[in-house]
């Protein structure tokens, strides 16, 4: 960034010109709340806070800061978890939250245009009630905005079966930093026209452009779906499972593994008794199948059931009705919350080919071992996404800890031996930067560090994320 222009008395008289006084706010409880998100326990305070309403009112924000060199930071529900919504250069944090209309439900095609600050599960339970489905559901659906979920290509527990939001996403309109207002692509299905800007804004994380209109494809709601706990007395054991039921030839709508220190961690804070938990147990898998044809999915649930058998599973528990698979699914998405509670503040995203996740189980522990650390997993094993949430005495955050930065370190060049990355839903933000390096060569940072400079030659939105910038 050349030298950071200051937010001084004229800045925030422009700002409030731009956004009407309401929404500008520099006092400490503001700052502190659009200080963090939900990574790690890392606060930045930004020099403002401003709530625009249009992508007009973004685009002359976007226009004074890029004349003065003033940091913007984008932020949408505030519940990231790489540090992405962090104001760490001070400046404006602009958030989305007054954009929250969802503009069109069209039928017809099968798509809806929202703004970015609609709750996802808002959104979903709207085309829901047309009978149509927005699969994308991460954990924290309840509170996160669909505009932060562009952000970080989000993905949750159905990615397994219907892929992540890179798969929805048909067109987005956006502000760039320059304060340039564009479409990106069209409402089309198929689409080679130009290089594909609309891909190119999806996990971008808010360091291109801004989204302000969202168009997503959308899909038939399925009628029926069926969920299974699988207990194991052997962690390693449960992983090799998964790759087993896809090579069995069954495509689950939700295949997630919990470590039992997850589960019952989770099921104290909600105080929920929905899951039988025997001191033996080391494990889950949490198996959901859905479709239109119950009697298809019954016999596929059986199958799977046996099959899990064979991979020493031991006895299923059947969610009956709503409430116990409501239950069960609060339990998996509010494990990060759980263990955070408890010390578990370090998140880390690894992803690896399916087939790897017990190689990559057992290298965790090992690493937590000779670290000294302690990690308790969770998440989409179907995937081969791994949340390995550690904890380690007097160490609250990563970024910036060079003890932790080792370990990781570590951890990473595990995930990259494997086949894997470093990110598989969470970005890379702020705290997971210093690993670029292990997946990628200078040649590849360079093309990126490029794309950046063309979109946002200033580089006022979003600075310091994803990567360092070159002056
Ligand atoms: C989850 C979030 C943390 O899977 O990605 O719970
Ligand atoms: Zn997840």
């Amino acid at each position: 960034m050349a030298t950071k222009g200051l937010v001084t008395t004229e800045i925030l008289a422009a700002l409030t010109a731009i956004v009407g006084e309401s929404y500008v706010f520099f006092d400490k409880e503001n700052l502190t709340h659009y200080g963090h998100d939900e990574t790690e326990k890392l606060l930045y305070l930004p020099e403002v806070v401003v709530k625009p309403r249009t992508s007009q009112e973004i685009a002359s924000i976007m226009q004074l800061c890029n004349q003065h060199i003033i940091p913007v930071t984008p932020r949408g529900g505030g519940t990231g978890l790489s540090g992405g919504a962090l104001p760490q250069l001070g400046g404006v944090l602009l958030s989305t939250e007054r954009l929250n209309t969802i503009i069109e439900i069209d039928e017809r095609n099968l798509q809806v245009t929202t703004e970015p600050g609609v709750i996802t599960e808002v959104l979903q339970d709207a085309v829901k009630e047309k009978g149509l489905f927005y699969p994308p559901d991460p954990s924290s659906k309840g509170s996160c905005f669909i505009g932060g979920n562009i952000a970080e290509n989000s993905g949750g527990p159905k990615a397994v079966k219907y892929g992540v939001v890179k798969d929805y996403v048909l067109n987005l309109e956006v502000v760039l930093p320059t304060g340039d207002i564009i479409w990106t692509g069209a409402n089309v299905l198929k689409n080679v026209t130009g290089y594909n800007l609309t891909q190119l804004m999806v996990g971008s994380e808010g360091t291109l452009g801004i989204v302000t209109k969202i168009v997503l494809k959308l899909i038939p709601l399925p009628k029926f779906d069926l969920l299974m706990l699988v207990p194991f007395n052997d962690l390693e054991k449960a992983s090799e499972a998964v790759s087993a039921i896809f090579r069995a030839g069954f495509t689950p709508s939700a295949l997630e593994l919990i470590e039992i220190d997850a589960l019952m961690i989770v099921s104290k804070m909600v105080d929920s008794h929905a899951v039988p938990v025997t001191p033996d147990i080391a494990a889950h898998l949490i198996i959901e199948v859905d479709g239109n044809n119950m009697d298809v999915l019954m016999s596929e649930m059986e199958q799977i059931a046996e099959l899990m058998v064979t991979y020493d599973g031991g006895e299923v528990f059947f969610a009956d009705d709503a409430q116990q698979k409501a239950e069960l699914w609060k339990l998996r998405r509010r494990a990060a919350e759980a263990v955070k509670s408890v010390g578990y503040t370090i998140e880390e995203d690894t992803v690896v080919p399916r087939a790897h996740l017990p190689a990559l189980i057992k290298g965790v522990k090992a690493l937590g071992k000779e670290y000294d650390f302690h990690a308790v997993c969770y998440g989409h094993a179907g995937d081969g996404n791994l949340h390995v949430r550690i904890h380690k005495e007097g160490i609250p955050n990563s970024f910036g800890n060079a003890e932790m930065n080792k370990a990781l370190r570590a951890l990473f060049e595990l995930v990259y031996s494997l086949g894997g990355t470093i990110s598989g839903e969470h970005g890379i933000g702020l705290i997971q930067k210093s690993y670029m390096d292990i997946v990628f060569k200078e040649a590849n940072l360079n093309l990126m560090r490029g794309i950046k400079k063309v979109f946002d030659p200033n580089n006022i939105l979003n600075a310091g994320k994803i990567f360092d910038s070159i002056a």
